[in-house]
């Protein structure tokens, strides 16, 4: 039994077939990055994994357990977090507070929540930013506050849905290393990513879609050096010394 698999999922909005038959597997410790153009359904299937959407067809099993049809909240009892590609902080409240709404997902009081909320924001390096209100971050630091938000549920996987976008040249390469560090400290990683350096960095494997279908899958330099990828999605061939 695989750590994380995806069975022939699919998902239409009326008319819109926004996943077809889509399957993978996830090994446990890997990063595996979820590529396609805009529109092609990649935060569809987060929102499906994480139990906000009901697939029509297909399966999603989880450690042994069968998870599609599940709520949101009992997924990520079992160990999914996500994080969402509009980040939604509560902006009145402070950082910690955040945190601590991710933390009482395992805590049995606010002593505990408080102590797991403190850890991830060390772990994260945000913890110079706990007592600010969330509605005054940067846009760097509100990306950071979602995974340190998802982390606190203490998940085994963890759903990144383009946590880079709008950071600067130094704030990608500090998400870089953040992202290294989840993985070492033994969270399996789903990134969603438009960045190719990033996804060429990190990614042990790739997944393409393409209007809701796979592309392709493989090693990053295989799947970017793809026809289809690169006609449909890069436009170009993928550089590695850009
Ligand atoms: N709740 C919804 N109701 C109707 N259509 C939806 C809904 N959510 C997504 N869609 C449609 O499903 C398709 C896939 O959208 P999705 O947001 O999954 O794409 P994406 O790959 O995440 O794109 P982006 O890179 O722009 O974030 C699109 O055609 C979108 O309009
Ligand atoms: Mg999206």
């Amino acid at each position: 039994m695989s750590f994380f698999e995806i069975k022939k999922i699919s998902k239409r909005f009326g008319g819109v077939k926004a996943v077809t038959d889509v399957s993978f597997t996830v090994q446990e410790g890997e990063i595996f990055g979820l590529i396609g153009p805009n529109g092609s359904g990649k935060t569809t299937l987060f929102n499906l994994i994480s139990g906000f959407y009901k697939p029509n067809a297909g399966s999603i099993h989880f450690q042994g357990n069968r998870i599609d049809g599940k709520e949101p909240h009992q997924i990520n009892r079992l160990g999914v977090a996500r994080t969402f590609q509009v980040v939604k902080p509560l902006k009145r409240m402070t950082v910690l507070d955040n945190v601590m709404v991710g933390a009482f997902a395992t805590a049995t009081g606010p002593k505990e929540a408080k102590a797991i909320a403190c850890e991830t924001l060390d772990f994260c390096r945000l913890d110079h930013r706990r007592k600010n209100l969330a509605g005054e971050l940067t846009i760097g630091d509100r990306k950071r506050l979602e995974i340190t938000r998802a982390l606190a549920t203490k998940p085994a996987l963890i759903l990144l849905d383009e946590t880079f976008a709008g950071l600067n040249h130094a704030e990608q390469d500090d998400s870089i290393k953040l992202i290294g560090r989840i993985r070492d400290s033994g969270v399996t990683i789903i990134i969603v990513e438009h960045i190719m350096k990033v996804i060429m960095n990190i990614s042990d494997k790739v997944h393409a879609i393409n209007f809701g279908e796979t592309m392709a899958e493989g090693t990053p330099s295989k799947v970017v050096s793809h026809p289809e990828v690169v006609r449909a999605y890069l436009g170009e061939p993928y550089d590695h010394h850009a």
